[in-house]
């Protein structure tokens, strides 16, 4: 099966298996089938955010668990809602379909590609929010037993791209279903950036994500017109004695204190001051409106993407001596 189109970067990708169960007891069967034949297993989302290899073998599992609803909070006070969500929904279209039922919590991540059950994985943020601030609960199945069990948002151990599923439970469980609290409170985020400046006094959940689409679309390349993962790297965290160091010699530098000795520098910047802003290696480049983008133009594969990738790293790491590590999940390396 060949996944090129399934993957954001349009990394080519041929893999064994693939399915896309739509139901607990599907998914139930086809894992059971993999350790029967002994098919390595691979959890796939939308895609947006992993560097496929040229070949993968065993199965691809993509879960179709495609609905949602709501429910009204029992006990505590009336305002909030819970959403449950399967984790084959696509995630800006919960966003879209939430904002228009004029409820807060997720407006700030409007058109961030992928799944909904992916979106636990890094812990998906933009624009001074992240999915940590309105997750409840994830449900998972164990890829070994098919049992299905809930973790609460804190056994999730989320944290800055990061979470209990790239560590511990990675490729121990494939996520289901995701339970998020929103509120009929009004309470907009506008914090980051021009986000305010966009918008009129008190503004409704949509005309927030819509500025935030507007924010993205300005920046960031469309997968479908450019191959791009977003953010290929993520945000240093770098130590404060080093950042007070580079300071004296860039006093513009982004930097943004996270407490215990550390602070977070903006990998986009470091990038955009080697450059390397716009230039292209081959087949693939540094998109020309944000240096945190790598784009792929079409006839490359992982292995050169990475070569490219490795460049920049070393770049970065020779002028400022911080090491950028890649945001995308290597799948199978
Ligand atoms: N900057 C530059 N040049 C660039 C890019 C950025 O100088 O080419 C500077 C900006 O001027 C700004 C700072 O770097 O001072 C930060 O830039 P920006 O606000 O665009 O955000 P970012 O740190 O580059 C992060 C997330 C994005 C998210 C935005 C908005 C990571 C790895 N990336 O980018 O997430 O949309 O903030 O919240 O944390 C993603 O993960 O795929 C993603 C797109």
């Amino acid at each position: 099966v060949d996944l090129t189109l399934a993957n954001t970067l349009r990394l080519p990708c041929k893999a064994e298996h693939f399915a896309a169960p739509a139901t607990l007891s599907a998914l139930r069967a086809l894992l059971a089938q993999a350790r029967q034949q002994g098919w390595p297993t691979t959890i796939l989302g939308g895609g947006s955010n992993v560097l496929l290899p040229d070949h993968l073998p065993g199965l691809v599992v993509r879960p179709a668990l495609n609905q949602w609803w709501l429910t009204a909070q029992q006990r505590c006070s009336k305002d909030h809602v819970f959403v449950h969500v399967g984790a084959g929904v696509n995630w800006h279209a919960l966003v879209m379909a939430t904002v228009e039922r004029g409820l807060w919590g997720i407006e700030n991540l409007a058109l961030i590609p992928g799944s909904c059950g992916a979106a636990p994985v890094q812990n998906i943020g933009a624009y001074g929010a992240e999915l940590a601030d309105t997750l409840q609960a994830v449900q998972v199945m164990e890829l070994a037993t098919g049992r299905v069990d809930w973790l609460d948002a804190q056994q999730c151990k989320l944290g800055y791209r990061d979470s209990i599923f790239k560590r511990e439970l990675a490729d121990r469980v494939v996520i289901t279903q995701l339970v998020l609290r929103l509120s009929r409170t009004p309470a907009p985020q506008l914090g980051y950036g021009d986000l305010a400046g966009r918008l009129a006094s008190s503004p409704t959940p949509l005309a927030v994500a819509n500025a935030v689409c507007a924010i993205r679309r300005e920046k960031l390349p469309d997968p479908e017109l450019l191959a791009n993962a977003g953010s290929f790297f993520k945000n240093p965290l770098v130590e404060d004695q080093q950042v007070t160091r580079l300071l004296r010699r860039y006093p513009t530098m982004p930097h943004f204190p996270q407490g215990k000795g550390q602070t977070k520098l903006a990998a986009g910047w470091l990038i955009d001051q080697c450059g390397l802003k716009g230039m292209q290696d081959g087949v693939f480049g540094v998109h020309q409106h944000q240096a945190l983008v790598l784009v792929h133009f079409g006839g490359g594969d992982r292995h050169g993407l990475l070569k490219t990738a490795n460049y920049i790293v070393d770049q970065v790491a020779l002028r400022f001596g911080v090491r950028l590590e890649p945001e995308p999940r290597l799948v199978n390396p």
